[in-house]
């Protein structure tokens, strides 16, 4: 099985996070399935995960995951935030790890953006009549574009509250096996709006400077950490920048991966934008990569590079170059569950097929 050597592609040497090892450096990022209902996993998540670890991922991180059903993006969103929900995402974890992949789990809340619509019904807010519900930040300021619903201005009990449906739901995937957590920090959802001055316009300790603004997500994985093992790694995925000028900058970022890795983060998946709706972002072939280097560099932290990252070389040069440590992809993993034995043909490397498939790898 171990046939890794000078001559293996860098984007098939194994990584060792904490005492977790991945097979090769790619993850399939986290994407909501929109196909949970009370948040309760079913056989679509089973054959979705479980076909990418199939397919050769080193590391599959189950999607956004709320902490609390007012957390969850849409009717349709995974949750653990009660004891029902553990079992079935039990059976995606084995899954996954028993096709020889590392088993991984997103933890969010989905903040001013949460009550929306499926995407395949249009993706607006819900309202009530439609089954929506009260949406929370850290103020009442809304999104815009189609997700036009007041959030309701969190109070301090709000806050206190929310980090500890964090810590519970880092219990319960630790409960579920997952053995790599994230939280999600990005693309406008909770802690990306507190994180933001765009949507964080609070006047108490919360809001304001810079360390006002990171404490809700720094304090959280301080938590966190303290239930999450010393022996398995914790990740959070950020918006690098908001896209906007007088928004959060790479600066900004580098200064917060320096504070969360000494509170035990082990990871930093770079991602971008997602806190306004009117931000300019320059989308092409592996446009967010320069912030998985920039940080890992500046704050000495591994990262995990994402965002129209498609091609084999494309995902072995920034492994190699030290761009980043993993490569997530995304839509490509939705297009191909098997693109890791795709890239490996590709690179003239020859992954070990599962016993099943080997007369066709
Ligand atoms: C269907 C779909 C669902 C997604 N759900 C999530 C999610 O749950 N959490 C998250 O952080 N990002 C989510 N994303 C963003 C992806 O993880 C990824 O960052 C983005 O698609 C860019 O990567 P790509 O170009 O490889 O698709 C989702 C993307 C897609 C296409």
């Amino acid at each position: 099985m171990d046939n890794h050597s000078s001559s293996t592609p860098h984007l098939f040497q194994p990584l060792t996070l904490r005492s977790v090892t991945l097979r090769n450096r790619i993850g399939v990022s986290p994407m909501c399935q929109y196909s949970a209902e009370d948040g309760v996993a079913n056989d679509w998540h089973d054959v979705h995960y479980g076909s990418r670890a199939v397919g050769g991922a080193g590391l599959v991180i189950v999607e956004a995951t709320a902490v609390a059903p007012e957390g969850r993006i849409t009717p349709g969103c995974l949750g653990l935030w009660g004891e029902q929900h553990i079992a079935p995402l039990a059976r995606v974890a084995q899954l996954v790890k028993s096709h020889g992949a590392v088993a991984g789990i997103q933890i969010g809340h989905a903040g001013r953006k949460a009550s929306a619509a499926l995407p395949w019904h249009g993706g607006a807010h819900l309202s009530e009549a439609q089954g929506g519900w009260e949406t929370i930040a850290p103020s009442a300021i809304p999104f815009g574009d189609t997700l036009t619903k007041v959030p309701r201005a969190m109070t301090g009990a709000d806050i206190a509250r929310v980090q500890n449906e964090f810590v519970a739901t880092a219990q319960r995937a630790l409960t579920a096996g997952f053995e790599l957590l994230e939280l999600h920090a990005a693309h406008g959802y909770l802690f990306s709006e507190f994180l933001s001055p765009f949507a964080n316009q609070r006047t108490d300790n919360y809001g304001g400077s810079f360390e006002n603004r990171i404490r809700l997500l720094l304090d959280t994985t301080r938590a966190v950490r303290k239930v999450w093992p010393e022996h398995l790694p914790l990740a959070a995925r950020i918006s690098v920048i908001d896209w906007k000028e007088g928004g959060w900058q790479i600066e900004d970022s580098i200064a917060l991966a320096k504070l969360l890795k000494a509170e035990g983060v082990d990871l930093l998946d770079c991602s971008s934008g997602g806190v306004v709706a009117d931000a300019k972002i320059i989308v092409v072939p592996g446009y967010q990569v320069p912030f998985a280097e920039k940080i890992r560099h500046g704050a000495n932290l591994a990262t995990a590079a994402v965002g129209f990252i498609t091609e084999a070389k494309q995902a072995d040069d920034i492994v190699r170059h030290g761009q980043a440590d993993v490569v997530l992809l995304a839509r490509q993993f939705l297009r191909d569950p098997y693109w890791p034995a795709t890239a490996a043909r590709t690179l003239g490397y020859k992954l070990p097929p599962p016993n099943q498939y080997a007369r066709a790898w």
